[in-house]
């Protein structure tokens, strides 16, 4: 049961390479390890015992995957994890995240139609809503004025895969935060990060003085912005029940995945300094470009569709990320 996975060497893609092994598929991974390296193969290997072929190949490159499609027969489904993923960096060079996101798409699906490959999944985001009027957001809620051109790009794959013959399903992905309990696979950016909860972790280990809290004149409980914040390994675990069902219907299909639960950047502040232990040195700062004030997901669909809802809890997910903070800079 051979699944390629785009982008499979990168935080969302390794932990979920380790799901399908877990559920008995064989996936292979293309990534170029434009943002991320080699530790999360390694970590893979040592958490599954498993050996995961690896193509180092850009998903742009056309006759590169044309290649690795005509040498790996009977391939069941494609999961297409790689893109570039920065808000911030996409408002600076829009053109790279054109060009990437929806270029890697083109280039996958033109290459599944000429091998027969039926079945692919998408990742996407809950920035496809933009400032949504109403919440939770349902998958039914409109594609609103994209904040970014990141958001954009999400916006215009899921309509190519809905003009698409091909069967897909796109995971709306709200706001992955955790790692593997081992420590030994997580998010390997070279950059510095520009999530809430990667920076905590470098205040938290001294890297960085302090986190500037952007914005405290929001429309939320305490002025912060409020998001869905979910596990990254009940993420992953959503990929097997959408691939199983993909497997099985004939469809095109999206969903939310998120806990449907609202957290303030105050709330994420103080359930880290809890459940770690360690106190976050913070100031507020101007609101940054892109950001919306509040989001979060209505799961119904996929609590019945997919029978998938988030497990982990959020003193968890702050615990797991610590861990690999700390596994990072060892
Ligand atoms: N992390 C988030 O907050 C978040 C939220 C919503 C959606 N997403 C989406 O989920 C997917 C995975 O995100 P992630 O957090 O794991 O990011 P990541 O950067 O860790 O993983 C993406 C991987 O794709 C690879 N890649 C990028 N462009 C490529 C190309 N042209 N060819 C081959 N490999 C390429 C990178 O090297 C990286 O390993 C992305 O599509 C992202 O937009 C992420």
């Amino acid at each position: 049961m051979k699944i390629i996975v785009t982008g499979g060497a990168g935080y969302i893609g390794s932990h979920t390479v380790v799901e399908l092994l877990h559920a008995g598929f064989n996936p292979i991974i293309i990534d170029n390890l434009s943002n991320t390296d080699t530790r999360n193969i390694k970590g893979i290997k040592k958490i599954t015992g498993k050996d995961v072929k690896f193509y180092n190949v850009d998903c742009t490159d056309s006759s590169s995957i044309k290649s690795i499609f005509e040498k790996e027969k009977d391939i069941l489904a494609l999961i297409h994890f790689a893109a570039f993923k920065s808000v911030e960096e996409s408002l600076r060079l829009p053109e790279k995240y054109f060009k990437n996101n929806i270029g890697s798409l083109e280039v996958i699906l033109y290459q599944m139609k000429k091998h027969n490959i039926d079945n692919i999944i998408f990742s996407s985001s809950c920035t496809v809503y933009g400032s949504p009027e109403k919440l939770p957001v349902t998958e039914s809620s409109p594609f609103r004025n994209p904040e970014s051109p990141y958001a954009e790009t999400k916006q215009k794959c899921e309509e190519i895969l809905k003009d698409s013959s091909l069967k897909s399903i796109s995971l709306r992905y709200f706001n992955p935060i955790g790692s593997h309990p081992t420590g030994l696979i997580g998010d390997c950016s070279a950059d510095r990060p520009a999530n809430l909860v990667p920076i905590i972790c470098e205040v938290a280990s001294k890297k960085r003085e302090n986190l500037v809290v952007n914005g405290n004149d929001y429309n939320t409980v305490d002025g912060t912005c409020v998001r869905d914040y979910i596990h990254v390994i009940d993420l992953a675990k959503s990929h097997v029940q959408a691939l199983k069902y993909l497997l099985k219907n004939n469809c095109k299909e999206v969903f939310n995945i998120g806990t449907g639960q609202g957290l303030s950047i105050l709330e994420i502040i103080h359930n880290f300094e809890k459940a770690n232990q360690v106190k976050i040195n913070f100031t507020f700062g101007p609101r940054r470009d892109g950001d919306i004030d509040k989001i979060y997901s209505d799961n119904l669909k996929v609590n019945k569709k997919l029978k998938w809802s988030s497990q982990i809890s959020i003193n968890q997910a702050m615990i797991d990320s610590w861990n690999w903070q700390l596994n990072k800079i060892k």
